[in-house]
């Protein structure tokens, strides 16, 4: 998407330079900062401190991290430890997984003198590949953009709510939950974005609103608790957030608070979409509160706050008294059955496995 009227993805190849970049998000809103990542320690210190953060775009990260590895070392060691120490990087988004194993299977089989060649290819073709899977949830997503559209006064704004940042910094370009946005607005269908401020990182605040100032879009910051009162009084016509991890039988993680946003959507008959590309399906599991590693974060996240003082400079402040503790689960789980759909890049299913394996029948599912 567009940063001050330049096109850009939140990670790129510089051929010129031989050399990764990021948008280093940790700093946006109020500074845009791009930075090289050059080692494995670079790629590994990006995903964990979340200077990219977003399933997709960490699945995309781990392939370029992978690759720059094997340009170094192509050996067998040097594969299975590049694996291993960027999965230990962050535990719940399964695109870092999804990613690592990808190239894993494509790397193995492969003489050493070929793999550096072959894993930078892939890692380009992972981005190309997400940016497409994106594109395409934005068309289906679309319809149902569409449909609400219709039976609404000409003029009137469908308003959609969102959770976290599942946008173009979240992924290689696009988003997922945001692309139905954008894809509308092309389609000349007024819209308007509740963005909640998802605390305690402030991903909605710093990273959705962002987005949405960058491109025009019609939005309002609202605070995490806000979103129950607006469905109450009918603002709200649909929800649509990310995930970083769905089982095969439909249950979604997401940043923590987004459950409380479904409960509050079924008890208001709200639409509650979720928006993913199939690496963000974990196969795997079935029952996603009972088996999908919730990430706990540090205490600092919750007891202090960033943010631009009046003179300008960035700054942290606590917000609690001296010694208070924390806790910090930082995503939890919404059961498929308050999950209206899926919103993927081969259509609209149920979230359940039945829905799910008719999209994917590939999958095979027990
Ligand atoms: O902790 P983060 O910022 O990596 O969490 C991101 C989210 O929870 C997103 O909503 C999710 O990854 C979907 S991104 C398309």
């Amino acid at each position: 998407m567009k940063v001050d009227g330049k096109h850009f993805r939140s990670i790129w190849f510089d051929g010129d330079r031989d050399t990764v970049q990021i948008i280093d998000q940790r700093w946006l809103p109020h500074e845009f900062r791009v930075v090289d990542l050059t080692t494995l320690e670079d790629f590994a210190v990006a995903i964990r401190d979340m200077w990219v953060r977003g399933a997709p775009l960490i699945g995309a990260t781990a392939g370029y991290g992978v690759a720059v590895e094997m340009a170094r070392d192509p050996s067998d060691a040097s594969l299975d430890h590049t694996w291993d120490y960027l999965h230990a990087t962050r535990p719940t988004a399964i695109n870092l997984r999804w990613a690592l194993d990808d190239m894993r299977a494509l790397l193995a089989p492969l003489p050493a003198g070929e793999r550096a060649a072959a894993a930078m290819a892939r890692a380009h073709q992972i981005c190309d590949e997400d940016v497409e899977c994106n594109r395409q949830i934005g068309l289906n997503g679309l319809e149902i953009i569409k449909k609400i559209a219709a039976t609404k006064k000409p003029g009137e704004p469908v308003r959609i709510l969102t959770h976290c940042n599942a946008g173009w910094l979240a992924t290689v370009d696009w988003g997922t939950a945001t692309s139905p946005m954008y894809h509308a607005l092309e389609a000349g269908i007024p819209i308007h974005i509740w963005v909640d401020e998802t605390r305690p990182r402030n991903q909605g605040a710093q990273l959705t609103a962002w987005e949405m100032v960058s491109h025009d879009v019609p939005h309002q910051l609202i605070v995490d608790n806000a979103g129950g009162h607006l469905m109450q009084h009918g603002l709200v016509d649909l929800v649509i957030v990310g995930t970083d991890r769905t089982t095969s039988h439909g249950d979604v993680c997401n940043k923590i608070g987004t459950y409380l946003k479904a409960l509050c959507a079924h008890d208001n008959n709200v639409p509650f979409y979720v928006a993913l590309p199939s690496p963000t399906i974990d196969w795997t599991l079935k029952d996603g509160v009972a088996e999908i590693p919730i990430e706990e974060r540090e205490d600092e996240e919750v007891t202090r706050v960033w943010g631009k003082l009046d003179d300008g400079t960035v700054a942290q402040v606590q917000i609690c008294p001296d010694g208070s503790p924390a806790g910090n689960p930082a995503f939890d789980v919404t059961p498929s059955h308050l999950v209206t759909g899926l919103i993927t890049e081969r259509g609209v299913c149920e979230a359940s496995a039945q829905g799910l394996a008719a999209l994917f029948p590939e999958r095979v599912l027990d």
